[in-house]
């Protein structure tokens, strides 16, 4: 496989047990293993039969095929081609933090040379330079959420940008951030000509949501290519906002999420064992 996955078969199916707030023993008996065996999973010391991926699946309300293709190492989202008539730009900048990659994007209309970014990757000064790499003029700052790997380093961005930060209504609002202004589902925030549609997706914080202009949507951590965000505050509006607000749109919708490799929407329908 060309890259990995941001999740791994343990890390899908404790998301999934934990987000439905069931223990180990229960689904370890469901599924005819031990508890013991199922923390392996967990904790990707123990591979699972082709057998035990489907009983899992079905125990964790998981769709057992997709379940089975990314347990086995058989699927990855396809690398995505740039729509060559585009009139948008997606810059991606990946950062380390504690020791995980995270994904901060420049969103750049290209009839303007203006941008908005994206999250932060708690690395404010690689944002700065990638606009000036790319010789774009910022207007906005568009937090998926709050968490500390998406917003960290906000107010040196927002001193060396002048820009705005925009974040939802109901989200918790990042410390010693200024200049604030709150979304809700369907405002339009305008960078250059392209205009940006908030999209609820929350269920991983409680107003995290996403940003849909034209083909290209940022997810956060709502969905990433074959998993979801950890389920923290309501696994149920995850799955219900993602697939209702997300999937809902046309295949060939690129998903760029703040974990992993960039996916479409096409791609989860047919790999993602959440949906
Ligand atoms: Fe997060």
């Amino acid at each position: 496989m060309d890259y990995a996955l941001e999740d791994e078969f343990g890390d899908i199916i404790g998301k999934a047990r934990r987000g439905q707030d069931l223990f180990q023993s229960q689904i370890a008996a469901a599924a005819g293993i031990t508890t013991a065996q199922l923390a392996r999973m967990e904790q990707y010391t123990l591979k699972p039969t082709e057998a035990q991926v489907y009983k899992l699946a079905e125990a964790l309300n998981l769709d057992g095929t997709k379940l089975l293709d990314i347990a086995m190492e058989q699927w990855a989202p396809k690398p995505m081609q740039h729509p060559e008539n585009a009139n948008l730009d997606v810059i991606t900048i990946s950062a380390p933090v504690g020791g995980w990659p995270v994904n901060a994007y420049l969103l750049i209309c290209k009839a303007t040379d203006d941008a908005a970014i994206i999250d932060t990757a708690a690395h404010p000064e690689r944002i700065l330079e990638q606009l000036d790499v790319h010789k774009v003029n910022p207007t906005a700052i568009l937090l998926t959420h709050a968490h500390s790997d998406h917003a960290d380093g906000l107010p040196q961005l927002q001193s060396a940008t002048g820009c705005r930060t925009y974040i939802h209504k109901n989200e918790p609002k990042p410390q010693s951030a200024t200049q604030l202004r709150e979304l809700v589902q369907a405002d339009v925030v305008a960078v250059g000509e392209l205009m940006v549609t908030v999209v609820d997706t929350p269920g991983h914080t409680p107003g995290g949501c996403s940003f849909l202009t034209q083909t290209a949507a940022f997810v956060g951590d709502a969905i990433f290519a074959g998993s979801v965000g950890g389920p923290n505050i309501s696994y149920q509006a995850e799955i219900d906002s993602v697939r209702e607000n997300l999937l809902s749109l046309p295949d060939e919708v690129r998903l760029f999420p703040g974990h992993g490799p960039a996916t479409t929407v096409g791609e989860e329908k047919r790999h993602n064992p959440f949906f």
